[in-house]
């Protein structure tokens, strides 16, 4: 994605900086949730997050360990007009750093963490989240920590609101809250409209599975999914429709939902009539389909799951052969069983 489209202003970094800074949607979202008097953000990069937090709060003392990202730090905060910045170069956990930071409303952490990792790991954040609070009893017991949102809720360990954050239909950020500022246990927003799902305070009835698709088809935001929210999804829909709702895996990244009445929940980031479900194995499969969405006068097809790299282009290329229709599909490759697969047609009607 370019700068543009995440950030307001051009930003100075080097590579390293700007592929780990928050995005502006973000960042705004999460100082308006933050705002206060003071606030500490004691891994501030090149400033991204930081930028935010002093056009909110009256106060920043923003620490960064690498000189150089400091520097861009604040040529970056500068950009921006802000003056009420203290910014202190050195390590977060050095009391010499820690002695120049008074009583705070609260303490923010972005870690740094492995560029890859096989498993993402709390454990593996650099400065890591119980050190962190140790080193900053004194100044406040209201901490914000960054994690890895691939984290599932059940791996993360500690008593804390567990936020994952979408942006423009991705999973994005996730966020820790501990202390006065932990507000659930679990909430999935989805940036940039802000719409937010939190977790039930009752146990709900189990969610039904399916494999096959109801007149209508639902694709999740994925902070919900991230979240382990999606019970609460499916509940609110069916209290909006007084219909069914069940859960349809697709394979092991994607989960739909389908139902009999059409409910638009925000916290669906696409909403779809499914059109039918055709065998996707041979080259006469994929004719069948091609014909099939000629009929449908179908112009687009989006395709949903995972191909072979070396064949895809030869399946697109006859799947969208010759059609110039006003609808737009996405099709779903359902794997079924023993390897075999097929396609969920499915026209989308809301965004
Ligand atoms: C993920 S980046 C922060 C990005 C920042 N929030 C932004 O939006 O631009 C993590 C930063 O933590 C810094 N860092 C790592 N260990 C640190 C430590 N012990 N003390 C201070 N900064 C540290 C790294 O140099 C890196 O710039």
């Amino acid at each position: 994605m370019s700068q543009k489209k995440i950030f307001e202003k051009k930003m100075s970094s080097d590579k390293d900086g700007l592929r780990f800074a928050t995005p502006e949607p973000v960042a705004k979202y999460r100082a308006a949730r933050l705002t206060c008097c003071t606030i500490a953000d004691i891994s501030c990069g090149i400033g991204g997050q930081t930028i935010y937090f002093a056009q909110r709060c009256k106060h920043v003392y923003a620490v960064e360990i690498d000189p150089l990202k400091l520097e861009y730090a604040k040529q970056n905060c500068a950009k921006h007009g802000l003056t009420n910045i203290t910014f202190i170069c050195g390590d977060a956990l050095d009391p010499a750093v820690i002695a120049q930071i008074p009583k705070v409303d609260i303490v923010f952490s972005d870690p740094a963490r492995p560029p890859e990792e096989e498993v993402r790991q709390v454990d593996s954040l650099r400065p890591g989240i119980p050190t962190v609070m140790e080193a900053y009893a004194e100044k406040t017991q209201n901490f914000a920590f960054e994690a890895p949102p691939q984290m599932p809720p059940e791996r993360i360990d500690f008593d804390c609101e567990k936020e994952y954050i979408s942006l423009n239909g991705q999973l994005n950020r996730l966020t820790l809250y501990f202390g006065r500022i932990k507000r659930y246990n679990r909430i999935a927003v989805s940036l940039p409209e802000g719409n937010a799902m939190i977790d039930a305070p009752v146990e709900l009835p189990p969610m039904v599975e399916t494999d096959k698709p109801m007149l209508f088809m639902f694709e999740p935001d994925l902070a919900v999914i991230a979240a382990g929210l999606l019970n609460e999804l499916v509940d609110d829909m069916i209290k909006a429709t007084v219909g069914h709702v069940r859960v349809m895996k697709i394979d092991k990244k994607r989960t739909l939902l389908t139902a009999d009445l059409l409910t638009v929940n925000p916290m669906n980031k696409n909403h779809f009539i499914a059109l039918r479900t055709m065998p996707f194995e041979t080259e006469n499969d994929y004719a069948e389909i091609n014909a099939f969405l000629k009929r449908s006068n179908v112009g687009k097809v989006t395709l949903r799951g995972s191909i072979d790299p070396k064949d895809y282009w030869g399946i697109r290329n006859q799947l969208e052969a010759g059609l110039d229709g006003a609808k737009k599909v996405h099709l779903f490759l359902r794997e079924i069983e023993s390897g075999r697969k097929e396609a969920i047609l499915c026209e989308l009607i809301y965004e």
